[in-house]
C-alpha cells in the first residue's frame, strides 16, 4: 500500500509525504514502549543504529571501551574498527551460564553488574576515562535476559554513557524507556523487524536528550534539493529538533518498512499485547522442559531470564555431530534452528564444550512443531554422533598413517563429498552441496567424482552407512584400510537406513513440512552460529 503510494507520485512521497507518516510511526512507537517521541528515530537497523552512537561516543587514543562478551559480532567490530582507528582500549567483560537455576553472571560467579563496576574502575585507576559500555538487553546467541537495570545503575554512579542493544526486545518484552533512561541507559536500539512483525529495514534508536547532539545517521542526508521550488516540505520539518531532522531523510530509499511499524502495532494491538507475548513466552518455557526432558539433557538459563527464545542442550557430544544435525535438520525436515556452542563449563566440571539450540517461538508455532522437531532431533542425533566419531577415529589414523596425503585428503573431502564436519572450518563446509543429503539416503552419489578418488568413495561408505547404527567400529576399520591404499573403494555396495518408523511422528512432520510452521526460527536466520569453541 505505502509502495503504491510512493511509486504513484514519488517526489511528493520523498519530499514530505514519507515523512509525516513516519512521523506517525514514531508516535505509535513512542507509546509502545513509553518515551518521548522527541527521543525516538527511525532507523534502518540496528546496525546502522550502533554505527551512529559509536561514532558519537568518545573514542580516542587511551580512551576504554566495554562490551558483553555476548555482544552481537556486528556490534564487537563496529567498537574494534573504531577502537583501532582511535587508539581506544576495548575491554570485553566475560559472561558466564551457570544452568537454569541462575541468571548469567560474570567470571568466578560475580554478579555481571558487580563485574562491569569492578571493570569502569580498574580502567579509571589506569587514568583511562570510559567512553562507552555497551550491553545487550536480550543477547543474540544464546538469547538470554540480561540484569539491564543493574548494569545500567553501574555505568550511570561512574558518568559512563551506556549503549543498551535491545536489537531483539520490540515485540519479546514490555518496554519502559522511562525507567531505563532513570537507570542509566543513554542510547536504546531495537529493530522492529525481528519480533515486532515489520518489514525489514525498520528500527529504532532512543537517545537521552543530553547526548542528542552529537547523534547522527551513518550517512548524512539532506532535508533539502538544489532549487527552492522542490524542496522538503517545510510543515513536514516543523518544531523537529536537529536530531530527529537529521535522521528524517538519509537519500532516496525505501522508507515503507518504517512507515508500517505503525500498522505492525495496530496489529498486535487487534490481536492483544499480552496473548503475543503471553503464548510465545509460554511455549517457549514449555518447549524447553519437554525438549530437555526427552532428550534427557538440559536448560540454560531461568524462566525470568527466557523470553521467547528457548534454550535446550542438544544430546550430541562433538561440535562435528552438532553441525550436521543442524544440516539435516534444515535439509530434510524443513526446520532451521539457531544453534550455538559454549565452551566447558568448569564450574559444572565439564571439560568440552556443549551444543545447543535456540529455537524462536512465534504465535504460528504450535507444539506439535515443537513435538516434531524434538522427534526429528532424537531420530537425527545418534547417526551425527556415530558418523561423526567415525570420521574422527578415521581421519585421525589416516593422518597418523600417510600424514602425506592427509592435505590432500581433506581437500578432496571438502570438495568431493562433503559430510560437513572435521575436513573444514565450519562455514566452508556448510557451503559445499549435497553431503546432508548423501547422508540421509545415500541417494545422490556422485559417482563421477568418487571414482577419482578412493577417499571420497570411503568417506561416502561411512556416510552411508549413518542409519545402521552399531556400525561404526567395523565401518571405521574398514575406512583405515581404505585410506591408505588408493584403491577405490566399491561403490555398488549400497547401505540403507533401517529406521523404526513411527506413524504418528511421520504424520507430525508431514504436517510440518507442509506448513510455514516448519521453519521453528522465525527471524530468518540464514547459517547456524555454531563456532569452534
Ligand atoms: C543482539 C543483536 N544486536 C544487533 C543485531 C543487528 O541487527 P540488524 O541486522 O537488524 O542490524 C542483531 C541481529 O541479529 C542482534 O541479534
Amino acid at each position: 500500500m505505502y509502495q503504491i503510494e510512493c511509486e504513484s507520485s514519488p517526489h511528493e512521497w520523498m519530499l514530505g509525504n514519507a515523512a509525516m507518516r513516519i512521523q506517525d510511526s514514531r508516535a505509535e512507537i513512542a507509546e509502545y514502549i513509553r518515551a518521548n517521541k522527541e527521543d525516538i528515530v527511525l532507523i534502518e537497523n540496528c546496525t546502522a543504529a550502533t554505527a551512529s552512537v559509536i561514532r558519537a561516543a568518545d573514542f580516542r587514543a587511551g580512551n576504554t571501551v566495554i562490551h558483553l562478551s555476548t555482544a552481537y559480532g556486528m556490534v564487537k567490530n563496529c567498537i574494534a574498527h573504531y577502537a583501532s582507528a582511535s587508539g581506544a582500549h576495548v575491554v570485553e567483560v566475560q559472561v558466564e551460564f551457570s544452568g537454569k537455576e541462575m541468571a548469567p553472571v560474570g567470571r568466578n560467579g560475580d554478579s555481571l553488574e558487580l563485574v562491569l563496576a569492578k571493570t569502569i574502575d580498574e580502567a579509571a585507576s589506569k587514568g583511562s576515562h570510559v567512553a562507552l559500555v555497551t550491553i545487550d538487553y536480550i543477547s543474540s546467541c544464546p538469547g538470554v535476559i540480561m540484569p539491564v537495570h543493574a548494569m545500567a545503575k553501574a555505568c550511570k554512579s561512574r558518568g559512563v554513557p551506556c549503549l543498551l542493544d535491545g536489537a531483539h526486545v520490540l515485540g519479546q518484552l514490555k518496554l519502559n524507556c522511562f525507567a531505563l533512561e532513570a537507570s542509566g541507559v543513554t542510547f536504546f536500539m531495537s529493530d522492529a523487524h525481528k519480533w515486532l512483525f515489520s518489514p525489514k529495514g525498520s528500527a529504532m534508536l532512543w537517545v537521552t536528550r543530553s547526548a542528542q547532539a552529537s547523534v547522527h545517521p551513518s550517512v548524512i542526508g539532506a532535508v533539502c534539493s538544489n532549487s527552492q521550488l522542490t524542496s522538503f516540505r517545510p510543515e513536514v520539518l516543523r518544531n523537529l529538533s536537529d536530531y530527529e531532522v537529521r535522521f528524517q531523510y538519509t537519500g532516496t530509499r525505501d522508507y515503507t518498512p518504517m512507515i508500517a511499524v505503525r500498522d505492525a502495532l495496530s496489529f498486535r494491538k487487534r490481536i492483544g499485547e499480552n496473548s503475543i507475548l503471553g503464548y510465545n513466552h509460554g511455549l517457549a518455557l514449555w518447549a524447553q522442559n519437554w525438549l530437555s526432558t526427552i532428550w534427557r539433557t538440559e536448560i540454560l538459563v531461568p524462566p525470568e531470564c527466557t523470553a521467547a527464545m528457548a534454550h535446550v542442550r542438544i544430546p550430541v557430544q562433538s561440535f562435528s555431530a552438532a553441525l550436521l544435525l543442524n544440516r539435516m535438520l534444515k535439509d530434510n525436515k524443513a526446520m532451521h534452528i539457531m544453534g550455538f556452542s559454549l565452551p566447558a563449563r568448569e564450574q559444572f566440571g565439564e571439560s568440552v564444550p556443549t551444543h545447543w539450540i535456540r529455537p524462536c517461538m512465534q504465535l504460528f508455532i504450535s507444539r506439535d512443531d515443537v513435538r516434531a522437531f524434538g522427534f526429528a532431533v532424537q531420530e537425527l542425533a545418534p547417526r551425527c554422533e556415530s558418523v561423526a566419531s567415525c570420521f574422527t577415529k578415521w581421519q585421525s589414523v589416516s593422518r597418523a598413517k600417510c600424514p602425506m596425503i592427509t592435505p590432500c585428503i581433506a581437500t578432496a573431502l571438502a570438495h568431493k563429498i562433503t559430510l560437513g564436519f572435521s575436513v573444514t572450518p565450519a562455514q566452508t563446509a556448510l557451503k559445499q552441496d549435497g553431503s546432508a543429503h548423501e547422508l540421509a539416503g545415500g541417494s545422490r552419489m556422485q559417482h563421477n567424482a568418487a571414482r577419482t578418488c578412493a577417499v571420497a568413495a570411503v568417506a561416502k561408505y561411512s556416510a552411508g552407512s549413518l542409519g545402521s547404527g552399531g556400525q561404526a567400529c567395523s565401518i571405521a576399520g574398514e575406512i583405515m584400510r581404505y585410506s591408505s591404499t588408493s584403491q577405490a573403494f566399491p561403490l555398488e555396495r549400497k547401505y540403507k537406513f533401517s529406521e523404526a518408523r513411527d506413524t504418528q511422528y511421520e504424520r507430525s512432520v508431514y504436517d510440518v513440512g507442509q506448513s510455514p510452521n516448519s521453519v521453528i526460527d522465525i527471524m530468518g536466520t540464514s547459517s547456524t552460529s555454531f563456532t569452534d569453541a
